[in-house]
């Protein structure tokens, strides 16, 4: 058996899977249920200051090859977390936990760092997804690299755990907008979020989602996943939580070859159930023990040159 701990930014994963953000994490008791079936980690869906409604139904709809979602972000607020999900996952933590925090303002994003800090998770994890409505285009922080370092350095100021930038594809230079995190001090990233889409009714000639668009996630982005993990990784070399479209053990290994020290696993979940994190842990130490790999420090990045 390989040995597939991992460390990521000093936090130690007994695998490389992790729960991406927005799927099944919005209690201590369904992010415990990921850990018992497999997952190395887990992450929270993303959570607000306040609490934040999201978008009207349908805000979802799927097929073989893609998800596509406008949940619109929905929380609860800092108060339940406070109250409920952290404090009832760590009294018997079995995995480590990253919280992800979200804001639409660059003082939100310092408050809720400083705020989630003090819950005590492993790894703050910041979704800078989300439309910047302080500028007047709307435009998400990630898709600008001075706003998505402005968000860094706030959030840097206000924790000594480790910090990564979660970014979006949806930019034409996704290394530039890491390199620009990375010097006001962001330890990681996790990449992707979702790329924009929309689905149309033919019968009905409308789009089927509420919103009308919304993020494609699912196998279909992994290609896009992969290039920019290796993008990142060849830009900054920092830890990357790589997320997009894995589903098997052998979609993990390649983006881990792409630069990905930790696997971010989220639409998976549709196609093979929450038993899916241990089958892909074991698709992974199957995948090792065929090819003579006996650590997986030896394929982090073994495909970037
Ligand atoms: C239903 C749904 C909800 C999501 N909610 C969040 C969220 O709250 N915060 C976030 O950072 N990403 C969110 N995401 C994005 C995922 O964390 C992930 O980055 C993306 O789906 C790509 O990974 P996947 O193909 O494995 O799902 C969401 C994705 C889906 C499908």
């Amino acid at each position: 058996m390989a040995n597939l701990s991992v460390e990521f930014c000093g936090v130690k994963f007994k695998n490389p899977t992790v729960l991406a953000s927005g799927i099944l994490g919005v209690t201590a008791s369904s992010l415990k249920n990921i850990v018992r079936h497999g997952a190395g980690g887990v992450t929270t869906k993303s959570i607000w200051l306040e609490e934040n409604i999201g978008h009207k139904n349908p805000t979802m709809f799927g097929t073989e090859h893609y998800f596509l979602n406008a949940v619109g972000l929905s929380d609860a607020g800092i108060l339940k977390a406070r109250e409920e999900t952290f404090p009832e996952y760590l009294k018997d933590k079995q995995a480590p936990i990253i919280a992800n925090v979200v804001a639409s303002k660059i003082d939100d994003f310092a408050e809720i760092v400083g705020e989630i800090d003090k819950l005590g998770p492993d790894i703050i994890e910041v979704n800078i997804g989300c439309p910047n409505v302080e500028d007047f285009h709307g435009k998400p922080f990630a898709c600008d690299r001075n706003d998505a370092a402005k968000v860094t350095k706030v959030c840097r100021e206000r924790t000594k755990k480790p910090l990564i930038i979660k970014l979006t594809p949806n930019v034409p230079n996704i290394a530039s907008v890491a390199e620009a995190c990375a010097k006001e001090g962001a330890d990681g990233f996790c990449a992707i979020n979702t790329l924009y889409g929309m689905t149309i009714d033919t019968t009905l000639r409308m789009p089927i989602l509420a919103n009308k668009s919304g993020g494609v996630s699912g196998p279909a982005i992994k290609p896009t996943a992969v290039k920019c993990v290796y993008d990142i990784y060849k830009a900054t070399g920092l830890s990357i939580i790589g997320t997009g479209g894995v589903l098997t053990g052998e979609d993990a290994i390649e983006i881990m070859m792409a630069g990905a020290r930790l696997v971010g696993i989220g639409t998976m979940v549709y196609y093979r159930g929450v038993e899916g994190f241990g089958l892909i842990v074991k698709e992974i130490d199957e995948w090792c023990e065929k090819n003579g790999v006996k650590n997986l420090e030896e394929i982090i990045g073994a495909a970037v040159k």
